[in-house]
């Protein structure tokens, strides 16, 4: 099964994609994750990369591309995922549909998570993310049992630097412009199901099973 997860920076979509790896065994590939980790280990990718997610602007789409094609079809491909993060541009969706072409493969369901802007910048300011597996906690709202640690490996846990008030506000307007759009594009293909990320993650998720059949 190959589903995308669509959606404003902060709905949920890291959330109910590693519930989906966990619960369904669909291997979560988020792009910001693999842009994160390149960044932390200084490969040559991290000096192309930095700056656009300091700023909250997207990385370019060439690069994008490359980086999606070698994780979906490279020697460790995984046969049944959840892109959480891509695409996030027309031309990355067209780049997407033009790769599955060149492989025989289709893509099963586009999720769109949608939530009010205002719980979206409460949800980021609060978020913590573990330096080790990349688990997501709240502090408000899903705490770790110590404000520092993963309750599931006991790696460090801290703030994204893109999670501060001004970043969020350029990232939630660079969604609008440049990733909103795609809803359209999937509408017009049949593929779009909109979900409702209000309420509880295992209800987003109990919804996110239905839309896509499981
Ligand atoms: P990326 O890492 O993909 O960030 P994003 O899309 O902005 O999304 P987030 O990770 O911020 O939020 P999320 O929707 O996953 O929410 P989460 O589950 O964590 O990208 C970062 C950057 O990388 C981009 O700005 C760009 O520069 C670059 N990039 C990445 N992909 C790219 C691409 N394809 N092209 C170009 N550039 C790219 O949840 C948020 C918080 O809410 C957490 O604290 C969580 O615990 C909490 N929460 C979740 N669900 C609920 C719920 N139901 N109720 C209450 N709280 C909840």
């Amino acid at each position: 099964m190959k589903v995308i997860l669509l959606g404003p920076p902060g709905v949920g979509k890291g959330t109910q994609a590693q519930k989906l790896q966990q619960e369904r065994g669909l291997r979560q590939i988020s792009t910001g994750d693999i842009l994160r980790q390149a960044i932390k280990n200084q490969t040559a990718l991290r000096q192309q990369a930095d700056d656009y997610l300091r700023r909250g602007e997207l990385v370019p789409d060439e690069l994008m591309l490359g980086l999606i094609a070698e994780t979906l079809f490279g020697a460790e491909a995984p046969r049944d995922y959840v892109l959480d993060g891509f695409p996030r541009t027309i031309p990355q969706a067209e780049g997407l549909d033009k790769l599955f072409a060149q492989h025989g493969v289709s893509l099963d369901s586009v999720i769109q998570l949608s939530a009010d802007p205002d719980a979206i910048v409460s949800r980021l300011s609060a978020r913590r993310t573990c330096r080790k597996c990349n688990a997501v906690y709240n502090l408000l709202t899903n705490p770790p049992r110590d404000p520092l640690r993963c309750d599931a490996c006991g790696g460090e846990l801290y703030q994204r630097e893109d999670d501060r008030v001004e970043t969020i506000t350029r990232r939630l307007q660079v969604y609008t412009k440049q990733t909103e759009p795609l809803a359209e594009y999937y509408r017009q293909r049949g593929q779009l199901k909109i979900v409702p990320a209000d309420g509880t993650p295992s209800e987003v998720f109990q919804r996110i099973i239905n839309a896509i059949g499981g």
